[in-house]
């Protein structure tokens, strides 16, 4: 049995175990080997690309596509993918804006079939502040949707100063300097092994239906 069998037998069998002592039906997120999932992020620095990656390793299947929102037709990927999971950075105005396009003009379809969302952010959640603003983010990510997605989760980012656009750059500068009154330096928050861990957890994870 391989890594991948071991981790969706399991997954069925927790399923099972629950569903029997709860009553309810539940039905795993990732339903077989047969399903073709897609990865969607959208980026402008690279930190939800990476993320996007690792979580992809995590799941360790050859059935996942991770496709960079600028690079697909939306028509074409809709039809082709059985499941979606889609990432983004957070910006000032939010999620990727090509993102919030194909949630939008594809909602029907796009809300069927996507099973979780994560964002890649600078906020780390750690105070109540943070959890809000995060909720926030996530809230306006997900607002072309009716149906949310079963899993959600949020990463750190990353910010380095020299690979910032000019404009990104002034703007951010002066956040740092009069609202947060903090020095402007770069950072890295990123970590491999939680978006790791979280594509195990979409492997193995039941919902009840
Ligand atoms: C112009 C700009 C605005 C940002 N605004 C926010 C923000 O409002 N809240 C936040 O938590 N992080 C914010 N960040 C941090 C980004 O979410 C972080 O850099 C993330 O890694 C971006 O994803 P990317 O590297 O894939 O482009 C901002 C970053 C930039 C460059």
């Amino acid at each position: 049995m391989d890594r991948r069998d071991f981790l969706l037998r399991t997954g069925i069998m927790l399923a099972s175990a629950s569903a029997y002592s709860f009553g309810e039906s539940m039905k795993p997120l990732i339903e077989g080997k047969s399903e073709k999932i897609a990865l969607v992020y959208g980026t402008r620095y690279g930190a939800a690309e990476d993320t996007a990656q690792w979580i992809a390793k995590g799941m360790d299947t050859d059935n996942v596509d991770v496709l960079n929102i600028e690079n697909i037709n939306f028509d074409e990927t809709v039809q082709k993918y059985d499941k979606f999971i889609i990432g983004s950075g957070i910006w000032i105005d939010g999620a990727h804006k090509q993102l919030m396009k194909l949630l939008s003009e594809h909602t029907a379809v796009m809300e069927s079939k996507i099973i979780a969302s994560f964002i890649v952010c600078g906020t780390t959640g750690e105070d109540e502040a943070g959890k809000g603003r995060i909720e926030g983010y996530f809230k306006r990510f997900h607002k072309p949707l009716t149906v949310k997605p079963k899993m959600q989760r949020h990463f750190g980012g990353r910010m380095i100063i020299e690979k910032l656009s000019e404009k990104d750059r002034k703007l951010l500068d002066n956040f740092y300097k009069n609202v947060l009154k903090k020095e402007f330096v770069s950072w890295d928050r990123t970590k491999p092994e939680m978006a790791e861990k979280f594509g195990v957890e979409l492997l193995t994870k039941s919902v009840s239906v």
